[in-house]
């Protein structure tokens, strides 16, 4: 980030794109005055996955507390703040709705501006929120329940896609691999966990694409060859706790080898010497220390932001938010949620307000 970008001051983030509802405090964009996330796994549990009218509802029951706490935990009320920012999309229609709404009531009664932030937009913020040393150009990994992309980062522009999943994100791989093997939800940490025990050759699964050209992803394969191992051996009641970790470490090492390839064939083809990983997947300890190790060995620096700021939060909305206002941005109170919304692309500027 050029540290000559201005930053406005005390802004209030709220992510609800998915199944958390988070609200966030943060000074001059830097500055982590509180942050708050309620998550849904309870929620969801018993459904093994997200379930879109529930969290919509859930949301609806906890967002002004969620705000109110991030408020008192940062010591400061209304008054003190100088934006509102909110995540406008991409997500879920009924979840990003909840939050859209609340920011805009707030904001009314607050006479503060509103600012939308694109939520891709909020986890790479929230990289540079978490290493200050990050500067750009460099390359930025997303990856998360519903994103798998690669961005070229810029000063002052908006980040430009590499390349991305051409079917599912690797973190709903992660997710559907979980349920497989009967580890629960949320998926990805589960797998992670039973991962760490087990052996990542047991099972030669398909590297995802590795052999062919080009920067985009795929994880439908994998996935597909992960549900027939599992069936070869007689599903997850029919497994060992062992037979459980290694299938589970063989599928970890084959989707963090898929990205590993891609980000370093990203990083030759765009001259960058820096990336940036982003999202809840970063929050994995394989891909962390595989890239960490790799940059050690080829010279190119590598930047994770902390697991608290790698899955949904507000903190990342409230620094991105940060930025825009800075910029002399905002939205008006006529501001929509949109499900689906490129990088770069803002169908919410302008609305009357
Ligand atoms: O960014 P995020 O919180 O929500 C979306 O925007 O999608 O990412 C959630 C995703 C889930 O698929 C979850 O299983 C995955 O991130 N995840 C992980 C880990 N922690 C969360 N995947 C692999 N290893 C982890 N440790
Ligand atoms: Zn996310």
């Amino acid at each position: 980030m050029a540290s000559a970008t201005p930053m406005a001051g005390c802004v209030l983030g709220i992510e609800s794109s998915c199944d958390e509802m988070a609200a966030a405090v943060v000074r001059s964009g830097r500055e982590v005055l509180s942050s708050v996330v309620a998550s849904q796994d309870e929620v969801h549990a018993p459904y093994g996955g997200v379930v879109p009218e529930l969290a919509s509802r859930d949301h609806a029951r906890v967002v002004s507390g969620v705000a109110e706490a991030a408020l008192s935990q940062a010591g400061i009320g209304l008054a003190a703040l100088d934006g509102i920012a909110v995540t406008a999309g991409p997500g879920l229609m009924g979840s990003l709705l909840v939050g859209v709404s609340f920011a805009k009531a707030l904001a009314y009664r607050a006479g503060r501006p509103l600012v939308a932030v694109h939520h891709l937009a909020g986890h790479l913020a929230a990289a540079e929120l978490a290493d200050p040393g990050l500067e750009a150009p460099y390359l930025g990994l997303v990856v998360s329940g519903g994103h798998t992309a690669l961005y070229r980062v810029e000063v002052d522009a908006e980040p430009r896609l590499l390349g991305q999943t051409l079917d599912d994100a690797v973190g709903e791989a992660f997710d559907k691999v979980a349920k497989l093997l009967g580890l629960g939800f949320p998926g990805g940490p589960a797998v992670s966990r039973a991962a760490e025990s087990g052996d990542a050759e047991a099972v030669a699964f398909p590297r995802p694409m590795a052999r062919k050209a080009g920067l985009d992803f795929s994880y439908s394969g994998l996935k597909t060859a992960v549900a027939l191992e599992v069936r070869r051996r007689g599903d997850a009641a029919g497994m060992s706790a062992a037979d459980i970790a290694d299938v589970a470490a063989s599928f970890e090492a084959a989707a963090v080898e898929s990205l590993l390839v891609r980000a370093r064939r990203a990083l030759e083809a765009e001259s960058l010497d820096r990336i940036a990983v982003v999202g809840g997947v970063a929050a994995n300890r394989r891909l962390r220390a595989e890239l960490e190790a790799a940059g050690e060995r080829d010279g190119f620096g590598v930047s994770f932001p902390p697991a608290s700021l790698c899955t949904d939060n507000a903190v990342m909305i409230a620094a991105a938010g940060a930025r825009l206002l800075g910029r002399g941005e905002s939205d008006g109170l006529a501001l929509g949620a949109f499900s689906r919304v490129p990088v770069g692309e803002t169908p919410w500027r302008g609305a009357p307000a």
